[in-house]
Formats: structure tokens, C-alpha cells, sequence
């Protein structure tokens, strides 16, 4: 006997579709990201991302409270100084508007920063080049980021999260905030972070492209074809101390993330990156995906691999397209 119905019996209607779904997706597992830019007189829109804006001082509030009201109320931020340098970097305006976030916000909002170079050198590099600019310097960019990192905390970001990949910097970072007693302080790892072409759109925001020096990311970030290399950079992270560990980016490294989420039993981020959110964005423009489904269908791949935590540009937006996508 042919059995007609089986698997379809639990496929045919919105109820029993809610009822049996295996994995959820919500708003309060979301970070949104956001740039803020020195001496902008007011936001810019960036390339190819909807409703993503390069902000100043009074546009980020603004849009803070509006992500709050959302329901959004954990964020990652950028500084993009205006002046570049390639040594005798300041961090201070990225820890002024941690402090005025802080300030105007109190604890109701979750702030976590990265913690780079690359928005800050002439070079676009996220590290110091060695006299010859031919490469990025190890030990004086780790001790850079440790300097940066201690400066975030004490202006109050709940989180640093260091995306430069260079080695041993989270000890560095855990070494330097305890140090400081910054004890409290989170540090996310970007721990498989991918070289990948899919940061177009964030490299205009943070004007971090590499302008001179090496001609890529290549001789830090990891190779696609590498992911041996993800695994032992996120047990090495483990190891120095990282509180919650990431993948980047996020749909084309799913197995990674299933891998290693499963593997290592710290909580796993997933950071959807500029290029991921603006495909998806091309797509509905030119009316070739459902928006809302389209982005929650990419957030379920990630909870589905074994991600805790969605590091996403439509954090903003999650109520809504969940809600759109219900049914
Ligand atoms: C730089 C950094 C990048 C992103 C976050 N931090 C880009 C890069 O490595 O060039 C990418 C985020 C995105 O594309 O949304 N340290």
C-alpha cells in the first residue's frame, strides 16, 4: 500500500506549520549594526543598503530611539574618524559617542563596538604596515587594538569585538581589560571571518577599503576554501578567552557555522554582512524575491545552523517581515 499523505499531513496549514517548526527566529536574538561618522553635516545613505545610513551624532540618537521603539535595543557600532593615520592613532571619537550613547540611554540599550583599524589608517588596512608598507604588523596592531578595546569599555560599551583578525589578539584584549578592571567587559570574537567579497557595501560606509599597502585582506582574513583555518582560529580564541564567538559572513559559510557551533560550546554569532543584506535588497528592488520572507528565510538558515545570535542591518525591520512572513 502507497501511502498518499505523510509528510504533507504536518505541511497544510499555518497552524500545524507553527506548531512543528523546529527552530525560531526573534528580534531579541538581533544586533544592529551602525556607522557613525565624523564631521558628516547630516546621514548618507549607503550604496545598495535600504534604510542603512552613515549617521552623525544627532541622526544616530535619533535612529537608536527609533530602533528602541522597534524593539531593537542591542547594537555594534563603527567609528569612522575623519582623520587617517598610519601610527599615533586616537580612539576617541569612536568612545565619545560610546559615552553620549551611554549617557543619553542608559542601560536600556546593549552596546557593543568593533574594535578595527581599517576605518582609522591612510592605507585602508586593518593594522599597522611595517616601514616598507609591504605588510601588516602583528604584535604592534594587537597592542593598538588592546589600547583601543580598554578605551571602549571605559566609555561604556557593554562589548568589544575586535574584527581584525591578527594573532592572539583576544588574549590581548582579555589581558588588557582585566588590567584595567574592565572585568565585566564582553569580548565577541570574529573568529571565522572570512576573506570574502561580499563587504562591498560596509567598505563604503567605513571607508575602509584597502588603498595602498598590500592590494587585499588576504595575508589575515581566511581563505574560503580554508575552513581547517576556522576551526583552529575559533579554538584558539576559545582558548584566550573569547565570551562569544562569530562567523562572517553568514549564508555562504553555513557549514562552518554548523561545524563549529557544535563543536565549541560558547555562544555562536552569525554576522550577516553588507553584501548578503544588499543582495537580498537588489532582489525586491527589481521585484524578484519577497522582501520580508526573503530576509527571515536567511535568519531561519542561520538559527537552523546553530547561530545564538544574528548580527544583521535588518534587525530594524524583524517584526515586521516576521510578522509578514507568518502563515
Ligand atoms: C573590518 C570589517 C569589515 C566588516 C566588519 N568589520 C570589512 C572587512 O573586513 O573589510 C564587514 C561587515 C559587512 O560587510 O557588513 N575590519
Amino acid at each position: 500500500m502507497t501511502r498518499a499523505l505523510s509528510l504533507r499531513r504536518l505541511r497544510q496549514s499555518p497552524a500545524i506549520r507553527e506548531l512543528v517548526r523546529e527552530v525560531q527566529v526573534t528580534p531579541e536574538r538581533m544586533i544592529q549594526p551602525h556607522f557613525v561618522v565624523e564631521g558628516l553635516k547630516s546621514r548618507e545613505p549607503v550604496p545598495g543598503m535600504t534604510d542603512v545610513f552613515r549617521e552623525n551624532d544627532d541622526s544616530l540618537a535619533r535612529t537608536v530611539e527609533s530602533d528602541l521603539a522597534a524593539g531593537v535595543g542591542k547594537l555594534l557600532l563603527f567609528g569612522v574618524p575623519a582623520a587617517k593615520q598610519s601610527s599615533g592613532f586616537s580612539h576617541e571619537f569612536t568612545a565619545a559617542r560610546i559615552a553620549a550613547l551611554r549617557r543619553r540611554f542608559g542601560t536600556d540599550l546593549w552596546i557593543s563596538v568593533d574594535v578595527c583599524l581599517c576605518s582609522h589608517t591612510t592605507h585602508g588596512h586593518c593594522g599597522v604596515l611595517d616601514p616598507e608598507g609591504l605588510h601588516v604588523e602583528n604584535g604592534a596592531t594587537v597592542a593598538e587594538l588592546a589600547r583601543a578595546a580598554t578605551i571602549y569599555a571605559q566609555a561604556g560599551a557593554d562589548c568589544v569585538a575586535p574584527s581584525d583578525m591578527m594573532d592572539g589578539r583576544i588574549g590581548a584584549l582579555r589581558e588588557a581589560l582585566d588590567a584595567a578592571g574592565l572585568e565585566r567587559t564582553l569580548v565577541m570574537s570574529y573568529a571565522a571571518k572570512f576573506h570574502s567579497r561580499f563587504y562591498g557595501p560596509f567598505r563604503v560606509a567605513a571607508e575602509s577599503a584597502p588603498q595602498s599597502g598590500p592590494k587585499d585582506r588576504a595575508s589575515y582574513q581566511i581563505d574560503p576554501a580554508r575552513p581547517n583555518d576556522a576551526l583552529l582560529s575559533a579554538l584558539r580564541d576559545e582558548r584566550e578567552g573569547a565570551d562569544i564567538m562569530m562567523v562572517k559572513p553568514g549564508l555562504p559559510y553555513l557549514d562552518v557555522l554548523a561545524a563549529l557551533s557544535s563543536r565549541i560550546p560558547l555562544p555562536w554569532a552569525v554576522y550577516e554582512v553588507s553584501g548578503e543584506y544588499a543582495a537580498i535588497e537588489l532582489l525586491a528592488a527589481n521585484g524578484l524575491t519577497a522582501r520580508a520572507q526573503a530576509h527571515v528565510e536567511a535568519w531561519t538558515a542561520f538559527v537552523r545552523a546553530g547561530a545564538s545570535i544574528i548580527i544583521t542591518y535588518g534587525a530594524r525591520h524583524a517584526r515586521e517581515w516576521l510578522d509578514a512572513s507568518r502563515g
